[in-house]
């Protein structure tokens, strides 16, 4: 699946990732700035937040509970904020859009 990571400039970066891994791996996996991934995916960080583009919204989903109160940390939150280390790739989520945030970077 294609995935695309626009930075706060509007730079674009369209990676090919994995099914079964997540938008915070495949970043780091193809040095895609913005997204640390410090704790190694354990929602334990908030290095990852991105922003889902609101076309993806629904198919992506909340955030589950744990990550919900990581992102109070992450500062800067949205309604379409989540941790790329909480979305696993799916086929079904080819062409997701995600933004990072200017904090980030
Ligand atoms: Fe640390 Fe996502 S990588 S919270």
């Amino acid at each position: 699946p294609k995935i695309t990571y626009i930075e706060y400039d509007g730079e674009e970066h369209v990676v090919e990732a994995s099914e079964g891994s997540t938008v915070m791996q495949t970043a780091v996996d193809n040095g895609v700035p913005g997204i640390d991934g410090d704790c190694g995916g354990f929602c334990s960080c908030a290095t990852c937040h991105v922003y889902v583009e609101p076309a993806w919204i629904d198919k992506v989903g909340p955030p589950n509970d744990d990550e919900a109160a990581m992102l109070d940390y992450a500062g800067n939150i949205r309604d379409n904020s989540r941790l790329g280390c909480q979305i696993t790739i799916t086929e079904e989520l080819d062409g997701l859009v995600v933004r990072t945030p200017e904090s980030q970077h």
